[in-house]
């Protein structure tokens, strides 16, 4: 990485840029006249001299991203074009691996380099708690966990991993950091989101430095960074107000004014863009009724003090108007002249490219308009390298969920769950639990149950259930490789009488529940109820005589207020991932419980929104609640 790369000085913007080593196996001679070709020449010297040899249809191509299942190289050269992405699921081949991805890449951009001025496409895709669409890829714990560590330091090592992780496949571009301030659990994103209070999700832009990469002495806040072949670059998103909408309602309207979106929702986009964030999505919710995909004065606003691009929403513009695509030439003038500078489209390239032409042409949109767009494209795309590095190799395909980073992600889980209650009173804590005892049953869905466990984003964009798609340990697992060899260890999904009947001599019942598996707008849920049968389960098992342990697997805070009573203790673990063995780690006291609540345990959805420091806030537990355990002071042998 850096010593790969040289700084120079561009002289009149006190601009320091890093431009590769010449040498690449890609890079031809270079003709004298292809100043853009010249690793040598500063970045906006060869955004200048591409831009101008540049034909209307080749830079309309750079502005269109499309989906790999429309892609094919021959469509790369024929459209010119600028980005491919993948969306939640999608596999280059079943099953792929590393190097299938690597593979697939190349593919694309051969066709990419075939064209007359040989621009290489940029790859992107979702990265929401780890490179989550690849098989045996680390997942850490979604970002409701990691608001509750409080560690912007472990979150950007998890960015610096996960960049790792991304680049090992060959894709250069993450659609990440989400920095969503959710403020109502309601909204079934509300897992993507740091925190209800803007100041931790501030915090936690540390992220960017981790996928993209430190910035060097007196870089320019405005201007991209991404420090080499390990760094990716990276995508704040969603601009602006995604978390804030109307009764959580996905992709609706946020009716704020404009003194709280610049006091608690631009501070978060500010500091992303000083710490070099190469690209920002655009939110496909509206604020005060205007849809962001057109709200030109919000993107003008962040486009003034940010020189990466704007990049739309998965459709993002056909859903400007309603129903989507109902005026879709309209779409195309509104986003592009509000500012939008490359466009998701993902499917349509060609009426997309049509009507794009046909607005310029037309003089519709300016040329000006246009160059903006492409000369920031243009300018990712060179700081990414990929100018002289398009095509990826396969060596770093090992670094897919490594021993270190699924070490990290295991330290992620211990810090972000947090204990709500231990006892039936304070003086007699039940956690940690003793690791040497007669017996312990497990009971419920999420107790083994890998794809619940990491929630949606998860090989598929909505989740799945089960252990056989992708390489991680259950809490079930977890709790039986760290008891006691002599410790018996009895599981049931369901709590059955029978079974608690031939069980209740068990010291300890560990009760595993939750939602399931949810993404975007399938996720979206008006009463927050524990689903079907996990409140039935904690009932049977927490009134069955045996002490109880419920640890709940969510998204959210979810009712819990009925239930709690019965409980012995209750740890709230949101979704942590595929590292499970971060449970067991606190629940027998290998480490100490120490999540803080980031978000407000409401007690009955009629109180939503509520969120900390708003009158009449009455909480089952307030935001920062969170009891610790010191490590190893458990209650020794039974
Ligand atoms: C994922 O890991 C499992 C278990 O180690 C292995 O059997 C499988 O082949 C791996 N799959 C891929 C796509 O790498
Ligand atoms: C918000 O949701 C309501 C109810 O579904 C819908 O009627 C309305 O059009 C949505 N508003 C926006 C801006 O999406
Ligand atoms: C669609 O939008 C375009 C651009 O704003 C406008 O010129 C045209 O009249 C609209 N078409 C219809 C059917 O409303
Ligand atoms: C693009 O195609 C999808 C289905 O492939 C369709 O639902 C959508 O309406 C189309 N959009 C436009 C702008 O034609
Ligand atoms: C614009 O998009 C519409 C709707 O998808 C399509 O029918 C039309 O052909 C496009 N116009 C051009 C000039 O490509
Ligand atoms: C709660 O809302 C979810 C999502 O809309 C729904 O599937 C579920 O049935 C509802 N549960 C109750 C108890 O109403």
């Amino acid at each position: 990485m850096a010593n790969a790369m040289r700084l120079c000085t561009l002289g009149l913007f006190l601009l320091s840029c890093w431009t590769c080593e010449a040498g690449s196996k890609v890079t031809k001679a270079v003709d004298a006249n292809m100043k853009y070709k010249d690793p040598k020449v500063p970045v906006e010297d060869r955004i200048t001299d591409l831009l101008s040899r540049m034909t209307l249809e080749e830079k309309v191509g750079q502005m269109t991203q499309i989906e790999v299942p429309v892609a094919t190289p021959e469509i790369m050269e024929k459209y010119f074009i600028g980005s491919l992405l993948t969306g939640g699921g999608t596999q280059p081949v079943k099953d792929a691996s590393a190097k299938d991805w690597v593979d697939m890449i190349n593919k694309f951009q051969k066709g990419s380099l075939k064209t007359r001025l040989g621009i290489p496409m940029i790859y992107g895709i979702d990265v929401v708690h780890g490179h989550n669409n690849v098989i045996n890829a680390t997942i850490f714990p979604h970002n409701v966990n990691l608001g509750v560590t409080r560690d912007p330091a472990l979150v950007k090592k998890i960015g610096e991993a996960t960049a790792v992780e991304v680049r090992a496949t060959g894709i250069p571009y993450a659609f990440a950091p989400c920095i969503a301030v959710c403020r109502d659990p309601r909204w079934g994103r509300c897992y993507e989101s740091y925190s209800e209070d803007h100041k931790i999700v501030e915090e936690m832009t540390d992220i960017v430095n981790g996928l993209q990469g430190d910035l060097p002495p007196n870089y320019p806040k405005d201007y991209p960074f991404i420090g080499g072949k390990d760094k990716v670059a990276g995508c704040a998103k969603h601009y602006i107000g995604d978390g804030c909408t109307v009764k959580g309602i996905n992709e609706n309207n946020t009716i704020i004014d404009m003194k709280d979106l610049m006091s608690m929702l631009m501070p978060a986009y500010d500091l992303s863009v000083q710490k070099g964030v190469a690209t920002v999505m655009i939110s496909y919710s509206s604020i005060n009724g205007v849809k962001m995909h057109a709200n030109k004065k919000l993107i003008d606003l962040l486009k003034e003090k940010f020189k990466g691009f704007a990049i739309s929403d998965w459709q993002g513009i056909d859903r400007i108007t309603y129903p989507p695509d109902a005026n879709y030439t309209y779409s195309v003038q509104a986003s592009i002249l509000a500012g939008l500078d490359m466009i998701m489209v993902p499917d349509n390239y060609t009426d997309f490219i049509g009507n794009l032409t046909k607005l310029v042409n037309d003089k519709v949109i300016p040329m000006s308009r246009i160059d903006d767009a492409v000369t920031r494209i243009l300018r990712v795309k060179f700081l990414t390298g990929l100018f002289e590095n398009p095509n990826p190799d396969y060596s770093m395909v090992d670094m897919i969920g490594t021993k270190e980073h699924r070490e990290l992600a295991r330290e992620a889980v211990r810090k972000s769950l947090v204990l709500l209650k231990n006892g039936k009173t304070e003086s007699e804590p039940i956690l940690p639990l003793p690791k040497k005892t007669k017996k312990i049953i497990v009971l419920g869905s999420h107790a083994d149950n890998l794809g619940y466990q990491c929630g949606g984003w998860t090989v598929e964009w909505q989740g799945y259930s089960g252990n056989d798609r992708t390489s991680g340990t259950t809490i079930l697992k977890a709790i039986t490789n760290t008891v006691d060899p002599s410790t018996q260890i009895q599981f049931s999904e369901k709590a059955d009488p029978e079974f608690l009947k031939a069980n209740k001599d068990a010291d300890f019942a560990i009760v595993v529940v939750g939602e399931k598996p949810y993404a975007e707008t399938k996720g979206d849920n008006l009463n927050l109820t524990i689903p079907h049968p996990s409140q039935e389960v904690i009932k049977k098992s927490c009134t069955s005589g045996i002490k109880c342990v419920v640890i709940l697997i969510s998204g959210r805070p979810l009712v819990v207020e009925p239930f709690l009573p019965a409980m012995d203790a209750f740890v709230a673990a949101f979704l942590p991932g595929s590292e499970g063995q971060g449970v067991a780690d606190l629940l027998f006291g290998d480490f100490g419980f120490t999540g803080k609540l980031a978000r407000t345990w409401f007690k009955r959805v009629d109180q939503l929104p509520m969120n900390f420091g708003d009158k009449n806030y009455d909480p089952l537990f307030p935001f920062g609640f969170g009891l610790e355990t010191k490590k190893g002071d458990g209650q020794g042998e039974l």
